[in-house]
């Protein structure tokens, strides 16, 4: 079936926040475009991409088109309190450790990330942007 760009079941809006060089914007780039820059600026502002994909099998949602539509902040802000403040509550929260292909200078044991965030009650994964994990 022809699928016209905009069409989707699903509008799926996300954010991402951080303190700068995290790699938030690596992290949209390398899911909405497959690109990882390692020289990247420093997001000024906001600026969001999207990307719509199709949920396979294993989900109540299978078959559905989801558009993700994904917004890069600044990371100079410490923004869990104000999202909890102000978000609707019953948006998900996840917690992302970066960069786990520097995993020889981590500074964050996986085990300390983890229970940091069943104490705060996120969801919680490790990822690479480098190498699109
Ligand atoms: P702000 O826009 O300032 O908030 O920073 P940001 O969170 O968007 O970080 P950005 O994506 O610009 O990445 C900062 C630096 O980290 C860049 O030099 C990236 O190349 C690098 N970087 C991002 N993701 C990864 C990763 O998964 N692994 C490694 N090794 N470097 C990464
Ligand atoms: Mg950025």
């Amino acid at each position: 079936v022809h699928q016209v760009d905009n069409e989707y079941d699903y509008l799926f809006k996300i954010v991402l926040i951080s303190d700068s060089g995290v790699g938030k914007s690596n992290i949209l780039s390398r899911f909405t475009c497959n690109e990882f820059c390692l020289e990247s600026k420093s997001t000024i502002g906001v600026e969001f991409a999207t990307r719509t994909l199709q949920f396979g099998t294993a989900l109540q949602i299978e078959g559905k088109t989801i558009k993700a539509q994904i917004w890069d902040t600044a990371g100079q802000e410490r923004w869990l309190r104000e999202l909890r403040d102000h978000a609707d509550s019953n948006i998900a929260i996840m917690m992302v450790g970066n960069k786990s292909d520097l995993n020889q200078l981590r500074s964050v044991a996986e085990e300390d990330g983890q229970a940091l965030a069943e104490k705060k009650g996120l969801s919680f994964l490790e990822t690479s942007a480098l190498e699109a994990l």
